[in-house]
């Protein structure tokens, strides 16, 4: 906490107030606000927390205006190209990044962890085979609480670990088995000996049937894509998976939650609802007639992948992935994807369009993840489902950061009443 003031002038009887400024390591500095009501009867207003930082946290920064971002102070661009999705984990989790004995263990140990309880496969039976794997995702997370009550205290940071790896470790499993209801074909079990994004190809695409050959250039494409979802500060889905855990719920139940408000399509939903756009798009020649729609007012269409609520430059999660895409389609041998050329061709039209380039709304991670998931075999309805298991790293660092505070308290925000004031019960004879 700094000694700087921040000075407010109450206009009613133009007494100052005094706030503390609170600095972190790098970014912003913020206006501590906690006493204002208390001391001054008022509160502070800002709907979808646009200028509002809910929390202090060591563990991810972005500069929306430069377009970077951080793990642990490690540039995202760094990550991507030397280290691996569970060394990131581990990174996320720790805070620092692990020496190889470290790194073998916790390997060692999300591993045998990857098995769910043979009953959970039954909790897919109640579902229709269409049912969206999302639903299924944080339907079964979320009942994952049913098994490890006597595990989850969550003021021990044994459980809380014990917690961690396990819900890391079962996403996997849990989305593989979503994936195979819906095609009505076996869950696959994970394999000990497989690293965590070959584990995962095995169990979406293998059947008991035949061998199934894992290609090593999908499971790299899906470890890179994975560190760059793995986390992102405050967004949406984190910022609920710390609100519902601060009421000390199980810590599973918070995940479910973090889930469902990653399905949205302002969020986690994107990456589905671009391939959906694209679709519909269909080809080059149409794309003018989608920009106009994107800025028409009175037509709720928008570019789904562009924009970003922190980033008003281009999202640098978005630029390493536009460049896989070329290589990743490259070595799958789909390097001339329709797809891939009207997004790009979209893109470029887009960010020379005014309405786009005075707005700053730039692609987004979600832009061109779905061309990778499409080109690996996944459908497009596991395409939020993929960003779950990455983010799940993100929602378990954040929780076990926020538990792990001494001071941490139940949030409870206020809010300004606009409804009626207080009158009396009339008598529906009166009404
Ligand atoms: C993710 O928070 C995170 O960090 C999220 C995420 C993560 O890793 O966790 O990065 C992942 O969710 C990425 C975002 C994925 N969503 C989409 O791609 C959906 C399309 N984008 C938009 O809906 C929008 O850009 C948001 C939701 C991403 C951001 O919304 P904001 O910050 O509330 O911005 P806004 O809606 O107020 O838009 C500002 C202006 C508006 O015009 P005006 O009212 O000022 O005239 O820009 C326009 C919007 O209409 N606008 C768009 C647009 N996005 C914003 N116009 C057309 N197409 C778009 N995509």
């Amino acid at each position: 906490m700094s000694d700087k003031r921040f000075v407010l002038t109450n206009p009613d009887d133009q007494s100052s107030v005094e706030l503390p400024l609170i600095s972190g390591s790098v970014g912003p500095s913020a206006v501590d606000i906690g006493a204002l009501y208390k001391k001054h009867g008022i509160f502070t207003y800002d709907p979808g927390f646009v200028s509002t930082a809910s929390c202090s946290s060591a563990i991810t920064y972005i500069d929306g205006e430069q377009g970077i971002l951080l793990y642990r102070g490690y540039p995202v661009e760094q990550l991507a190209e030397k280290s691996s999705f569970l060394e990131v984990t581990y990174l996320l989790l720790k805070g620092e990044l692990p020496t190889k004995p470290e790194l073998e263990s916790f390997t060692h140990t999300i591993q045998y962890h990857t098995m769910i309880k043979e009953t959970l496969k039954y909790f897919f039976r109640g579902f229709h085979h269409d049912a969206h794997p999302m639903s299924m995702l944080s339907s079964v997370v979320s009942s994952l609480s049913a098994f490890y009550h006597d595990t989850t205290d969550i003021y021990d940071p044994v459980d809380r670990d014990m917690f961690a790896w396990r819900i890391i470790a079962k996403m996997p499993t849990i989305a593989a088995a979503a994936y195979k209801h819906n095609i009505g074909q076996p869950f696959i079990y994970p394999r000990n000996d497989l690293d965590y994004c070959s584990n995962l190809l095995h169990m979406f695409f293998s059947v008991p049937a035949e061998p199934y050959q894992i290609d090593p250039v999908a499971a790299e494409a899906l470890d890179l894509l994975f560190i760059l979802h793995a986390d992102h500060e405050q967004n949406a889905s984190t910022s609920t998976v710390r609100l519902a855990g601060s009421s000390g719920t199980n810590p599973y139940a918070a995940i479910a939650a973090g889930i469902s408000a990653l399905w949205g399509p302002a969020h986690g939903g994107a990456n589905e609802a671009v391939l959906e756009m694209l679709a519909e798009i269909g080809s080059v020649k149409e794309i003018d007639k989608y920009i106009a729609r994107a800025k028409d007012k009175n037509d709720s269409f928008r570019l789904m992948g562009f924009g970003h609520r922190v980033y008003k430059n281009y999202d640098p999660r978005a630029k390493i992935i536009r460049q896989m895409c070329h290589k990743v389609l490259e070595k799958l041998g789909k390097q001339d994807d329709p797809l891939l050329e009207l997004a790009l061709r979209l893109e470029e039209i887009a960010l020379k369009d005014d309405y786009f380039v005075e707005k700053k709304l730039y692609p987004n991670v979600d832009f061109y993840s779905g061309i990778i998931y499409k080109a690996l075999g996944i459908p497009t309805n596991m395409f939020t489902v993929m960003f779950a298991i990455a983010r799940s790293v993100g929602w378990v660092a954040h929780w076990q950061e926020m538990l792990s505070d001494p001071a941490m308290r139940i949030g409870r925000p206020r809010q300004v009443y606009t409804g009626a004031p207080h009158r009396d019960y009339q008598p529906i004879s009166k009404r």
